[in-house]
């Protein structure tokens, strides 16, 4: 009966566990690229209050580079808890306790301009990483556990389309006009909290996973009892038959280790396949695009308020196209337009480091340069930003699934902690042409992508994974 709908308690799960914790993720990602300039300035005046000399441009932007990317260890630290927590608590129960975290990083990061001081600063945002790091793990296992099988890839994009809109949310109210100026910016890092408290107060009336009850914790009556509130009906007989004869063929599956992810043929290309599309996705560009969005606007020679306009206008463009890439996946499939998006990457980085070296030549380049930006994103969000995330599920077998996310998620956040952190260093010693390295690297992962990367669509996990027996 209520199998393949949308139940009302259903999407007020859905709406529970994404809204809670892709606005963490997204938030946390956007908050502090448009303010840029105030907090480098609380940087520079706290660290000679403290250390009694100001700070040179080379030392500000590691002291910055190490503000922004230390999320990404945290990310990384969560990414790799998530098996623990999830087996332990559950899915449910582990984002719950998640906001703990969130709690802790608002009292830090909202106390360190009262305190004046950059390392409660620093300390907030490696809290509010581990907090990420674990939602993007949990919040993904949970949506695709509460739904059926049929509306199971819908659902579970929910969690991306969560990710940019909350970028753009912090982009927004991250405008000198709102709260990104220096009496205000302290309130950017504490408004997140109300979306811990709604999700909080509303995951309590959410039932746990009835997969994890009936494969982790064994506990058959639980199951059915979470299942039956999900679907509102008492008519679960079949599908609870379907999470049985899963959860068995589970366990009939051998064991897959590490070990054997990285020694036999068959997983060793796959793996590589997942963790390069990882790192492909983050050295691309995308950070330097959109964390120096602002600035590079600033350089191609837009004044006042107008880049930071503009960098909203990159958040809107990004959250539309992701709409757009749901369906164009089916269609176009996933390999045409990847290669579509890293071979248009290396063209427009190229134009934009041009462009940019020339900024100050003629009154109608900066414009060119935004529109460039604008190409960029759109050519981004088509594909490299969220094939990615399930072409790492698409290749692996449900034994060898577990491992393959573990390690490919926080190849993600590595990777994208590297070039958070040296992008502004690299920046200010070779300017613009900076961005000549994302040419060569998206150049690199085009011919990859070409060479090795199947198409997935409309295949079976049988029919993929077999090339590589
Ligand atoms: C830090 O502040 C001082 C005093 O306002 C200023 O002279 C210096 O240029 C600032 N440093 C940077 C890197 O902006």
């Amino acid at each position: 009966m209520g199998k393949d709908k949308f139940t009302a308690r259903l999407v007020l799960a859905i709406i529970a566990a994404a809204l809670g914790s892709g606005f963490q993720h997204g938030y946390h990602t956007g908050v502090i690229n448009v303010p840029q300039s105030v907090l480098k300035d609380w940087l520079n005046s706290t660290y000679e209050e403290s250390y009694g000399s100001y700070l040179d441009e080379s030392f500000l932007n590691v002291l910055w580079g190490v503000t922004t990317s230390i999320m990404n260890v945290g990310g990384t630290i969560g990414g790799l808890l998530c098996g623990v927590v999830s087996t332990k608590f559950g899915p449910k129960n582990g984002l719950f306790l998640n906001n703990i975290l969130v709690a802790i990083a608002t009292i830090l990061m909202g106390m360190a301009k009262p305190i004046n001081s950059i390392e409660v600063m620093i300390v907030g945002r490696l809290v509010i990483g581990v907090n990420c790091g674990l939602n993007a793990g949990l919040c993904p296992m949970y949506l695709s556990e509460i739904s059926p099988v049929s509306l199971r890839g819908a659902v579970s994009s929910v969690y991306q389309l969560v990710i940019t809109i909350s970028i753009l949310v912090a982009q927004i109210v991250g405008l000198g006009c709102i709260l990104g100026n220096d009496v205000n910016w302290p309130y950017l890092f504490i408004l997140p909290i109300f979306f811990a408290i709604f999700q909080v107060i509303t995951l309590v009336l959410c039932p746990e996973s009835p997969r994890y009850l009936l494969g982790v914790k064994h506990d058959m009556h639980k199951a059915e009892k979470s299942l039956k509130h999900l679907r509102m009906t008492d008519d679960i007989g079949e599908e609870m038959a379907e999470i049985k004869h899963a959860d068995e063929a589970e366990k009939a599956l051998p064991k897959v280790t590490f070990k054997d992810m990285v020694k036999e043929r068959s997983l060793k290309i796959p793996l590589l396949i997942a963790m390069a599309l990882m790192v492909a996705q983050q050295f691309s560009g995308i950070n330097a695009v959109i964390f120096y969005s602002t600035d590079t606007f600033v350089k191609a020679g837009l004044e006042g308020n107008n880049p930071q306009y503009a960098t909203i206008g990159i958040g809107v463009v990004n959250v539309l196209m992701t709409v757009v890439s749901v369906f164009l996946v089916e269609i176009a499939g996933r390999k045409t337009l990847l290669m579509v998006g890293f071979g248009g990457m290396a063209i427009i980085t190229l134009l934009l480091s041009i462009a940019l070296k020339f900024a100050d030549k003629d009154q109608a380049i900066p414009w060119i340069c935004i529109i460039l930006v604008f190409v960029y994103i759109i050519l981004f969000a088509a594909g490299a930003g969220s094939i990615p995330w399930f072409l790492v599920t698409e290749i692996f077998n449900q034994a060898a699934r577990p491992n393959a996310v573990s390690l490919a998620v926080p190849t993600n956040w590595i990777a994208n902690f590297i070039v958070t952190l040296t992008f502004p260093s690299i920046e200010s010693a070779i300017g613009p042409f900076v961005f000549l390295i994302f040419v060569i690297l998206n150049v690199g992962f085009f011919i990859f992508i070409m060479r090795m990367v199947p198409e997935t669509k409309n295949k079976t996990v049988e029919e993929i994974t077999a090339q590589w027996k």
